[in-house]
């Protein structure tokens, strides 16, 4: 009896923070502060953009811009197919300039987005360079956000009913796996590349695998094979080279083939995606659904 009351009070008096204890913790606290804040300035100091609002050094940007960033953000910084729209004002990866200059010196692992100097970027830009592109990119922000439009719960409703994209994409880790998976095309690409990759899948065919390996990506090409027992194979290339291609069919199954064994190979830039044409999903359900990846992709 007595000792369950003694116990508790044992145990709280361990936990009371005597003076003597708490000086020395504040005293670490504070030291931890002003070497923070001594980190901070000194960082800021060497990183800063020395061209922030210059018009001239925007100019230089452009061009450097245009050469290097456009293919994939499009002439304007307004997007493209294969990058995303640089001119709104709120940005997935990155808000200071700082982070920019982080972001286009060691691209954005897991996505296309390369590193300075790689994959169609030609040779690596100097230091200077680089703060004259953010300088160019600030100089074209929008600064009001645009409204989305189109409802996006009801684009989730038709991405995983009756439009049937989800046979053939995953998003956020559901659906099907033969199409891109698509949780952050909304993030990457533009309002109006996404609409034409449903209208016309096959105006340009989406990028899969990229190996630092090889010059440029795997695109999702249709491969339609015979092999040495006569079984014909249609499906989407992942990968390729000389020797070999690994596909995957309708069915999701992976198929590894060497081609000197294949009694037929064929590849085509036909997608195998279906072309939705408005009779089939309309202007406003497409809108809808485009609202939808838009808004996962901002996650
Ligand atoms: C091969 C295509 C490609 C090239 C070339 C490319 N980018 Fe990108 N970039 C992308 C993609 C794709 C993303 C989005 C990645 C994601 O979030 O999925 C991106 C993201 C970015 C972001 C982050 C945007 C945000 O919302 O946070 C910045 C900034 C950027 N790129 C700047 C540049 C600059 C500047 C250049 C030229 C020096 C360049 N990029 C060249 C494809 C490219
Ligand atoms: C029969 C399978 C199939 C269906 C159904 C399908 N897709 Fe696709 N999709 C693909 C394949 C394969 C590709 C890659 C080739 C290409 O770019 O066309 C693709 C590419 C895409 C791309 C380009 C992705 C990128 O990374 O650039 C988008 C966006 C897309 N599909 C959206 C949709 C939407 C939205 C729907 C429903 C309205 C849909 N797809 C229905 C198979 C399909």
């Amino acid at each position: 009896m007595s000792l369950t009351i003694q116990q508790p009070e044992r145990v709280k008096k361990r936990f009371v923070f005597s003076d003597l204890q708490l000086r020395p913790f504040l005293l670490a606290l504070v030291c931890a502060v002003i070497l923070l804040l001594a980190l901070t300035a000194a960082y800021a100091a060497g990183d800063r953009n020395p061209y922030a609002g210059d018009a001239k050094a925007a100019k230089a940007g452009e061009y450097e811009f245009r050469i290097n960033c456009a293919l994939c953000h499009g002439l304007g910084a307004h997007g493209g197919g294969r990058g995303p729209d640089l001119t709104r004002a709120q940005k997935k990866h990155v808000h200071s300039d700082e982070e920019m200059f982080q972001v286009i010196s060691n691209g954005i692992p897991g996505t296309v987005m390369p590193s300075n100097g790689t994959n169609g970027q030609g040779v690596g830009m100097t230091d200077e360079e680089i703060w004259q592109i953010i300088t160019y990119i600030r100089s074209v922000e929008v600064k009001a956000p645009a409204n989305a439009a189109g409802i996006a719960a009801h684009g989730k409703e038709l991405f995983y009913g009756d439009a049937n994209c989800s046979l053939c994409h995953m998003v956020e880790g559901k659906g099907g796996r033969l199409g891109p998976e698509l949780t952050a095309v909304g993030g990457s690409r533009t309002r109006e590349s996404m609409i034409d990759s449903v209208r016309n899948p096959s105006r340009q065919l989406a990028w899969g695998l990229t190996e630092a390996t090889k010059e440029f990506p795997q695109e999702y090409e249709t491969v339609t094979v015979v092999t040495a027992d006569g079984k014909q194979i249609k499906g989407v290339a992942l990968n390729e080279d000389n020797f070999s291609v690994q596909m995957m069919d309708g069915n999701e199954q992976i198929h590894l083939l060497e081609k000197d064994k294949l009694r037929s190979f064929q590849k085509s830039r036909e997608s195998m995606m279906p072309k939705y044409s408005p009779d089939a999903l309309s202007d406003k359900d497409l809108q809808d659904i485009v609202a939808y990846l838009i808004g996962v992709g901002a996650k």
